[in-house]
């Protein structure tokens, strides 16, 4: 169990109905199977993160296996690292490359925080072997080093509490969108469309072991094209005729791409005492 309690940073510990730690701060498991370890003073708004709308067409955009080039390209990215046992998704979403990554490698202890409680709950009820939590990247509940590899996929990321979370020599595995990823779909939408930023090459206390690009052109469906609008913020951004319009397409020929890149983290690191991330380096990438 590598679950910090967020009040005391102490480790909690597994009760049959949820976790406790030391200082009797409790817990309760949900009916799904996850915690909420996020106290209210860690939420900016009322209900944080994806909307539930922006997780389910996520999940419809996995059901239809549109991403699943890139969930097959991490798992075997992921099954190179042969030291890995203990592995944390931040930003986990409903849990789809943490499915495809445990049924490749069934050994791996799993452990999700996501600050969007709809997303935590979907993710939780379809993958029960794992361990869930409503919790913010900026404040991960997981004790110091106590996690293998840290995966991040088209989520907001606290590099000091990643450096924190990782033990030494652990890895670090960050995704974002290529520079064209649903380039037909922003033009169709924008007056003046903007290629993605590049992904970052670096990060403190790590160096870039491997990195690669998965990139692959897909003919979309009416409804697989909505479920990729309402996954993505092209649900509510660009103009709203053209949104319409494009409720008219019945075939719609797009380009997925993802970038990703591995790092190693350093062997001996000041790592700081649990929970004292600050808020410098937490970004947002919105696809
Ligand atoms: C684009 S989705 C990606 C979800 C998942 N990684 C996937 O690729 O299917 C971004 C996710 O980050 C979550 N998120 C946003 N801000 C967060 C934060 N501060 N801490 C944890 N999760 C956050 C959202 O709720 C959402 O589920
Ligand atoms: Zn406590």
């Amino acid at each position: 169990m590598v679950w910090m309690c967020p009040h005391c940073t102490q480790p909690l510990e597994a009760r049959e109905s949820g976790l406790l730690c030391v200082n009797g701060h409790r817990f309760d498991r949900a009916r799904e199977g996850y915690v909420n370890l996020l106290p209210v003073q860690h939420k900016r708004s009322k209900n944080p993160g994806d909307n539930p709308e922006m997780v389910q067409g996520r999940r419809a955009l996995h059901r239809a296996q549109l991403y699943r080039p890139l969930a097959e390209a991490l798992c075997d990215l992921v099954a190179t690292c042969t030291d890995v046992s203990t592995l944390l998704d931040i930003g986990s979403g409903e849990g789809y490359y943490d499915g495809m990554l445990s049924e490749r490698l069934p050994d791996l202890s799993v452990y999700g925080v996501d600050i969007a409680k709809s997303a935590v709950k979907l993710a939780a009820r379809d993958y029960r072997r794992h361990h869930y939590a409503v919790a913010s990247s900026r404040y991960l509940p997981v004790m110091t080093s106590s996690i293998d590899l840290a995966m991040c996929i088209f989520s907001p990321v606290n590099d000091t509490e990643v450096a924190r979370a990782v033990r030494p020599n652990g890895y670090y595995l960050e995704v974002g969108p290529a520079a064209q990823h649903l380039w037909e779909l922003k033009t169709a939408l924008y007056e003046q469309p903007r290629e993605h930023p590049l992904l970052r090459r670096t990060i403190p206390d790590g160096t870039l072991l491997r990195e690669g690009e998965c990139r692959y052109e897909k003919q979309l469906t009416q409804t697989e094209l909505q479920a990729v609008v309402a996954a993505t913020p092209l649900a509510f951004r660009g103009h709203r005729e053209k949104r319409e319009a494009l409720r008219e397409q019945s075939d719609f020929l797009i380009t997925l791409g993802f970038s990703w890149r591995l790092f190693k983290l350093a062997p001996e690191r000041e790592t700081g005492a649990n929970g004292v991330a600050s808020d410098d380096a937490l970004e947002s990438s919105d696809l």
